[in-house]
């Protein structure tokens, strides 16, 4: 896989090199490790180093480190507001008001648990959106065969399913070809089929894309189905790491994954649901 040539999330890349590698973040205080030269294979996609992101003076990202590897499947998990989205925003350059340093791909794609989808468009030009150059219909068609969606390129948004409207924006992140693919609970809204038959996509398209996945997830289940590792975003840093080791495609049923599912359950202060058992007979 071609990897691009690292670049910050901030600082000023140096003059009439837009394709440089500038490895300070705005604070210019914290030594970056050095990035991979262009056309040498660092295995790493993603350098966070000492990253930090406040709100109001809040530090919500608080000198923060991750290293994502190239065509490593990533899952982070954490309680509701830890700033797991925070930091997606900034991998994806959508947020720059940051201290540290934070060096991502030059090609990634971001994509919501909200599709997004702009009503006016048809879906093969919501695809086509915000990429470079006139690019031509059949680049959207393609991608959307390959997220199931291609008999419904000519569609508007507004006929489209939930899950349809989601595999949309997959097909639209897609097209962006990105070396890193960052997923904010793109299944959060969707009912439990769809919820899986979206996970089943995702896998898939990550194996034959081999682009590395950072998947924001609050289903534990869903982060052991797909993820290498698991990470878990605690006090603006991450604090647990969990290596999955288990065999592709996964087995719910498997001992160890359950044995895994409660780990990081109980890591994140959950209690597992009981194992089912017999109903208590009725009283007579
Ligand atoms: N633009 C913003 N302005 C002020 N506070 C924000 C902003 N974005 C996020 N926050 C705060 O940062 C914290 C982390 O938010 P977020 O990253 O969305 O959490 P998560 O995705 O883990 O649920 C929350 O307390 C949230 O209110
Ligand atoms: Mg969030």
């Amino acid at each position: 896989m071609a990897t691009d040539v690292h670049r910050p999330v901030t600082g000023t890349p140096h003059r009439g090199d837009t394709a440089s590698q500038d490895t300070r973040g705005s604070a210019d205080t914290t030594p970056a490790p050095p990035a991979a030269p262009p056309g040498t294979s660092d295995p790493t996609v993603v350098r966070v180093a000492g990253l930090t992101r406040a709100f109001d003076g809040r530090p919500v990202i608080d000198r923060l480190h991750l290293d994502v590897r190239a065509g490593e499947f990533v899952a982070l998990l954490g309680r509701s507001g830890c700033g797991k989205s925070t930091l997606l925003r900034i991998l994806a350059g959508l947020d720059r008001d940051i201290e540290g340093t934070a060096l991502v791909p030059r090609r990634k794609a971001v994509a919501f648990q909200a599709p997004r989808l702009m009503p006016w468009k048809r879906v093969w030009r919501n695809v086509l959106l915000g990429l470079p150059g006139k690019p031509e219909r059949g680049v959207a068609e393609h991608a959307l065969e390959e997220v199931g969606l291609g008999h419904r390129a000519q569609a508007w948004p507004k006929t489209l399913s939930g899950g349809e409207a989601q595999r949309a924006s997959l097909a639209r992140a897609l097209v962006r070809e990105p070396d890193l693919l960052l997923l904010d609970e793109p299944f959060g809204a969707l009912d439990a089929l769809t919820r899986v038959k979206a996970q089943r996509l995702v896998d898939e398209l990550w194996q034959r894309r081999g682009c590395a996945v950072l998947l924001v997830t609050h289903d534990v289940e869903e982060a052991v189905l797909l993820a290498d590792r698991v990470l878990v975003m605690e006090d603006g840093v991450i604090a647990h790491e969990q290596r999955i080791d288990l065999p592709r495609p996964r087995d719910i049923a498997d001992p160890r994954f359950a044995a895994l599912r409660t780990g990081l359950l109980e890591r994140l202060g959950v209690e597992a649901p009981p194992a089912p058992s017999t109903p208590p007979p009725k009283a007579a």
